[in-house]
């Protein structure tokens, strides 16, 4: 071949690698908010809370994000709660909440404690933001969302309550929970830009995986760190006081809020099984079904929830080069298995069962890759053996035959 030839060649081929290779910071949303693309999607909207088997059927196994207007208008929170009201209400002075201290949201971040009322007082000029469980004496002031007053969600499936309290200017981390969220807004607005993580999971880099968040700024997203967010089609999503907003199971979002601002969300297991009854849900709004009627279990406690369970087996599977299962088991249930022996609990058997479900590609041992993709069914059956489990433990612990717990250290 003759040198100009080959030169020619050369040149002709790096213009062909220039044209095919994207130069991302030229695209939309380069160091701009997170949130902003080439395309956005929308997101259903009714006007107040849907029928159950609407949600449940349409958005909640489906798990389609739904905007529910004017749905908050009905707990008496909507009117009720000023910050006289607060201050007045006749509670004990010294119920202590938590309290981030910075309104960008910075997993290292100190969080401290006060009481309510010292929050209530100078939350407007101290940038502090309160991240708490609703506290009790005012839970009788928000209804359980109508569309979810269903036995099988209060009879033990719901997790946790937050009040997000803030004088505005707030913004999250992006993030997903292992729950399905209820969020709804009593004062002021938010914005919430969501994704769909059966669409986009791979472009969206969770790189922080035991807190489930993304690094990314939010205020500025560097598409040379983070290329895979020029391709996310986002949700972009206001609410404002009176309305509310679902959250699907694991769907990627990021929260900013603006205006002095007070939401309640409520997580719920994701689990419930799909030919639950939908006509056992109430079809009257039951207006005294508030959250002091009913019971959340919170996250930690026993791991009674797949959650829990999941959350300990990818702590275990980021420690481990090779999860098997007698690393599982020991990673799990660890020294107690004395108490288990002694009470004849075939923990050997369930905890087998758990593991063949996490174990998707069946070559014995348990893969990151394996969880993140695994079907709910899996899920489901996980649950029921953990529920399962979970009696045989009761039952032992109430005939006085001690206590159990999973092991919390990793
Ligand atoms: C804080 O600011 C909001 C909005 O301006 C106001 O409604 C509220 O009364 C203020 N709270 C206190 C304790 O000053
Ligand atoms: C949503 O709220 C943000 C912040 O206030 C605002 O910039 C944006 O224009 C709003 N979008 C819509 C569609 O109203
Ligand atoms: C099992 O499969 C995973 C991929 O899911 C692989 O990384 C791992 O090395 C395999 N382990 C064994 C023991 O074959």
């Amino acid at each position: 071949m003759k040198l100009e030839t080959y030169y020619i060649a050369l040149i002709g081929f790096s213009v062909l690698i220039l044209a095919y290779s994207r130069d991302l910071t030229l695209e939309p949303g380069h160091l701009k908010p997170f949130g902003i693309s080439k395309s956005t999607q929308i997101c259903d909207e009714v006007d107040k809370f849907p029928q159950p088997d609407v949600f449940f059927g349409e958005y909640v196994f489906k798990k389609r994000p739904l905007v529910m207007r004017n749905a908050a208008k009905l707990s008496p929170a909507f009117k009720t709660w000023t910050d006289d009201y607060f201050l007045q209400a006749n509670e004990p002075k010294n119920h202590v909440v938590s309290i981030e201290t910075e309104k960008k949201e910075n997993r290292q971040q100190e969080v401290r404690e006060m009481p309510f009322t010292e929050f209530v007082s100078i939350y407007n000029t101290s940038g502090i933001y309160m991240v708490n469980p609703v506290p009790t004496f005012i839970r009788k002031d928000i209804i359980l969302p109508c569309c979810m007053q269903c036995p099988f969600i209060v009879e033990g499936k719901l997790v946790e309550n937050i009040m997000w309290f803030s004088s505005g200017g707030t913004k999250s981390v992006v993030h997903t929970d292992s729950v399905d969220n209820v969020n709804c807004l009593y004062r002021g607005e938010k914005q919430f830009v969501m994704v769909d993580p059966d669409k986009y999971r791979d472009k969206v880099d969770i790189d922080h995986p035991e807190g489930s968040y993304s690094g990314v700024d939010v205020d500025s997203v560097d598409y040379t760190k983070y290329p895979g967010l020029a391709d996310v089609e986002f949700y972009t999503i206001n609410i404002t006081a009176g309305d509310c907003l679902f959250i699907p199971y694991k769907w990627i979002h990021q929260v900013r809020s603006f205006g002095s601002n007070l939401a309640v969300n409520i997580w719920w297991n994701h689990f419930i099984p799909k030919d639950v009854s939908l006509e056992s849900c109430n079809k009257e709004c039951d207006l005294g079904m508030t959250l002091k009627s009913v019971d959340f279990r919170g996250f930690d406690q026993v791991m009674e929830s797949v959650d829990a369970i999941k959350d300990h087996v990818y702590a275990l599977i980021s420690k481990l080069n090779n999860c098997d299962y007698p690393k599982f088991l020991h990673g799990l249930i660890g020294d107690d298995i004395k108490f288990l022996e002694d009470n004849k609990i075939p923990y050997d058997s369930l905890m087998k069962e758990i593991f063949k479900q996490m174990d998707v590609d069946n070559n014995g041992s348990i893969h990151e890759e394996e969880l993140d993709t695994m079907e709910d069914q899996r899920w489901e059956r996980v649950q029921q053996v953990m529920d399962q489990f979970s009696q045989l433990i009761k039952d032992a612990e109430s005939l006085d035959n001690g206590e159990f717990r999973f092991k919390d250290e990793l």
